[in-house]
């Protein structure tokens, strides 16, 4: 198909996600990314861009394992091409569900696939809410003189009274836009016209210390969040929460890092109120912060952890909810199940696909690779910190935000007005043209999100800060002129 027969399809016919379509009248094409190969993508005209972004900070492996991922697609294709995890198993789902466990730190052994993210996000709330539905019942099992805990006795102990059903995340966090993520979500733009959401959500102060007060030590600040999320457990009613749902490291807001103590403190608080501890890694899986998962780097000790992405390099549609021996123990009852499911959850292909993306992983040495060389590609970023338009670089492994701010000295950030010119009018179209893909986001206040491939090297991390120092000098220029 021709270059312009492309344009007007997609102009005709695609709906692009998070798009505002409008921008795409004649004149205005639709960027079509035709061919990958590592860290590089190339459009319909044959010109190249670096990927920071990594896809949607998730194509781990970068884009050059297409024929030997897709060798493991096209095997399982030919002996199963789909049979489903309802009622019944199949050797690549069993397969990808140990590999899993194995890497997950602590005793995440239990694997629940699911298509994406956002399911996976709305399986752990649903799983935390019958969590303790079937061991609330297990409490009153003795009184109730039942013999054991059936789907309905579960089923009736919940329409009895209310169990614990909410939920506390953080602001400006993002996951996942089906109802139950969303409302999950802390980003008001994202949420207010779907209201009303799924009850109740709270959100707490996130781990942003750019725009804390200066003389504010860290362990002041770990414990100003700690406090503000208890406070937010007591406000709710510590017997109606049942989920505390957290990433690693946020990436909504640009890549907040946790202060020393943070999460052994949540893990603490959920420890004394009795709520479910879940770790959104839907990014942070799979080696983006130098280990296989978020938590272990952070020793975070989740009850649930969430991940999706980087499971499969993006290569697949496949997400996994990974759940502790504690977790999994209600619903190992002669009749209890956790009643979700979704068609397809652990399809062989996606799992064979997951299965090779992460034997590639291992044999190349990514997640070492991520290890060895984040202080470098660190280094490398805080040079940008030379122009007047950078406030802060963030971040960790290969995943690292740029804030942007009207004055250094006090923090000031941008305007909508200007974020709106700065961001979308200016360094969106200027980063492409210049051939770098990364994200201009102002959910929070303004940065540009950087997240490569896995594989990416110093060539690659040179070109990175180079195109993004050149783009950024003008945008300073612009926004003082
Ligand atoms: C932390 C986090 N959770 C959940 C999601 C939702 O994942 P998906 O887009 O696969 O539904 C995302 C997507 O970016 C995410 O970053």
């Amino acid at each position: 198909m021709t270059a312009t027969n492309l344009q007007r399809l997609a102009r005709d016919h695609l709906w692009m996600h998070f798009t505002r379509m409008g921008g795409y009248g004649a004149g205005s094409d639709v960027p079509i990314i035709v061919r990958g190969d590592g860290c590089y993508l190339w459009d319909e005209n044959g010109k190249r861009y670096l990927d920071a972004l990594a896809g949607l900070f998730s194509v781990n492996i970068g884009y050059g394992f297409g024929e030997e991922v897709g060798q493991a697609a096209l095997d399982q294709m030919r002996e199963l091409p789909f049979y489903t995890n309802w009622s019944y198993a199949h050797p690549k789902a069993i397969e990808l569900a140990a590999e899993v466990a194995s890497l997950a730190p602590g005793d995440l052994n239990r694997v629940f696939f699911v298509s994406g993210g956002s399911e996976a996000v709305e399986s752990a709330w649903k799983l935390a809410r019958q969590y303790y539905a079937a061991r609330g019942e297990k409490r009153t099992r003795a009184a109730l003189g039942e013999p054991e805990r059936s789907h309905d006795a579960i089923v009736e102990a919940s329409r009895r009274g209310p169990h614990p059903y909410k939920a506390i995340a953080r602001h400006i966090a993002y996951h996942g836009t089906t109802m139950g993520a969303l409302s999950i979500n802390g980003i008001p733009a994202l949420r207010t016209m779907f209201e009303p959401l799924v009850p109740e959500v709270r959100h707490v102060h996130n781990t942003n210390r750019y725009h804390r007060p200066a003389d504010e030590t860290e362990a002041e600040f770990t414990r100003f969040l700690l406090d503000d999320l208890e406070q937010a457990i007591l406000a709710m009613g510590p017997e109606t929460v049942c989920l505390v749902h957290m990433e690693p490291v946020q990436n909504a807001g640009g890549c907040f890092t946790p202060p020393e103590g943070y999460w052994a403190g949540v893990r603490a608080l959920c420890d004394e109120y009795d709520i479910l501890l879940s770790a959104d890694e839907v990014i942070t899986a799979f080696g983006r912060l130098g280990h296989w998962f978020g938590s272990e780097r952070y020793d975070i000790r989740p009850d649930i952890v969430t991940s999706a992405k980087g499971l499969s390099s993006s290569y697949g549609a496949i997400g996994a909810v990974i759940a502790t021996d504690r977790v999994m123990e209600p619903f190992l009852e002669s009749t209890s199940m956790y009643a979700h499911g979704v068609t397809f959850g652990g399809h062989p292909v996606m799992c064979a696909i997951a299965l090779k993306n992460i034997e590639i992983m291992k044999r190349e040495g990514i997640v070492e690779h991520v290890r060895d060389t984040q202080d470098v590609f660190r280094a490398k970023l805080e040079t940008l910190l030379d122009l007047d338009i950078v406030g802060d670089v963030r971040g960790t492994g290969f995943f690292y935000a740029v804030e942007l701010v009207k004055d250094k000295e006090t923090r000031a950030t941008f305007d909508d007005d200007e974020c709106e010119s700065l961001l979308r009018g200016f360094l969106s179209p200027a980063l492409f043209d210049a051939g770098l893909i990364c994200r201009q986001d102002d959910r929070g206040d303004p940065v540009v999100q950087i997240s490569p491939p896995l594989v990416a090297g110093e060539a690659e991390m040179d070109e990175i800060v180079g195109t993004l120092g050149a783009v950024l000098a003008e945008a300073s220029q612009r926004m003082t002129s």
